[in-house]
């Protein structure tokens, strides 16, 4: 029992340190860049909740992967100085998992669950009680004997993380006092990013290379600091160490990322719609086919930020691919009238 739960809850320690950026991770508010409204809503609650000498109500961050959900969970435990428990959707298996973790916690903790649209509904149902009363019931026994004994919880504070909101049924939705969206990044904030993280890492750059590789990141934090490594070791390896902003197109030309700062997985999706589906309307089952890589990855990772730049549309028929995606991938569009694509109406 005890291993299965351990197995259930990384250490503190696994989540203070990122694992592709080592002390990246901003640890204060004030260290975490751009999101203000949201920055601003945070400091309100965490600093009411700090007056009451309360746990901070239920917070869930829904938005694509490497915007800042765990980077927040974690700042939101510091700055109210109480320790943080992690654990996710799919580790959690059995209600037990849940009541177990949920028994240990101390006053004013934070849970933090990532992937919280994948918790099974009868943990999740273990959660209803726990976020609304601070209270589960613990099952003894099986069978007719069965006896059900309530069990108090210390106050705590839900943290969830999301890649989708809609997948999170309304009642546990309805549990948190506050659901954020995180939004993709400007390029300003981005380039804030770069700089921050190239003091860190103590890499040379001007604020022009900075900004180069903050308009290539797809509007993402972390995609901004992979691409900084990447910039840096080409500026190491080809050039003197210096980068400027020709030094980092170059860099950033050279492991694949394009002007848009599509890297080669995201260009394959625009690809096979223009080129393999006419342009679509393609299902998504199709279209992940097609590029080898499954639906939730395909929707989660590369679509939400195709959408936003207006290359590809979801449409109640399949996925199209707009006229700015045509001239970015320098295909010619099928003329109006063409026959309907393959893989119309398979999803
Ligand atoms: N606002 C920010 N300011 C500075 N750096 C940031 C910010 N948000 C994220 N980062 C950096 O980006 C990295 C990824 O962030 P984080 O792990 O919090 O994303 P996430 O939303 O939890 O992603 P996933 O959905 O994949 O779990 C962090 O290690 C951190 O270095
Ligand atoms: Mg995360």
């Amino acid at each position: 029992m005890r291993e299965e739960l351990l197995s259930a809850v990384e250490t503190e320690d696994d989540i203070v340190e990122d694992h592709d950026s080592p002390g990246l991770r901003p640890r204060t508010l004030d260290e975490f860049v751009g999101q203000s409204e949201l920055k601003g809503h945070l400091g309100v609650m965490l600093g009411a909740a700090a007056k009451r000498r309360e746990a901070a109500d239920h917070l869930l961050f829904a938005g694509p992967p490497g915007l800042g959900k765990t980077t927040l969970a974690n700042i939101i435990a510091a700055e109210m100085s109480t320790q943080i428990q992690v654990t996710s959707g799919p580790a959690l298996e059995r209600a037990g998992d849940l009541a177990s973790i949920l028994s240990k916690l101390e006053d004013g903790d934070v849970l933090f669950i990532d992937e919280i649209h994948r918790l099974p509904r009868p943990v999740e149902e273990v959660l209803y009680p726990a976020m609304e009363d601070f209270r589960i019931d613990v099952v003894l026994g099986k069978g007719p004997a069965a006896r059900s004994i309530p069990l108090d919880l210390s106050p705590f504070t839900l943290v969830g993380a999301t890649t989708r909101t809609g997948l999170i049924t309304g009642p546990l939705r309805d549990r948190f006092g506050l659901v954020a969206r995180l939004d993709y990044y400007d390029v300003d904030d981005l380039q804030s990013i770069v700089l921050r993280a190239a003091t860190i890492l103590d890499v040379d750059i001007d604020a022009e290379g900075a900004w180069e590789i903050a308009r290539r990141s797809r509007g993402t934090p972390r995609i901004a600091n992979r691409l900084l490594r990447q910039v840096r070791d080409y500026a190491d390896v080809e050039r003197d160490g210096h980068i400027d902003a020709g030094i980092a197109a170059d860099g950033l030309a050279f492991f694949g990322v394009d002007v848009l700062g599509l890297d080669k997985a995201s260009r394959a999706v625009l690809d096979a719609i223009c080129r393999r589906f006419g342009g679509g309307p393609v299902g998504l089952s199709t279209l992940a086919i097609s590029v080898s890589e499954p639906t939730e990855t395909v929707e989660d990772v590369y679509e939400p930020y195709l959408i936003q730049q207006g290359l590809l549309m979801r449409t109640p028929r399949g996925r199209v691919a707009t006229p700015a995606a045509y001239e970015h991938m320098g295909v010619t569009p099928p003329p109006a009238g063409a026959p309907p694509a393959p893989g119309l109406f398979d999803d």
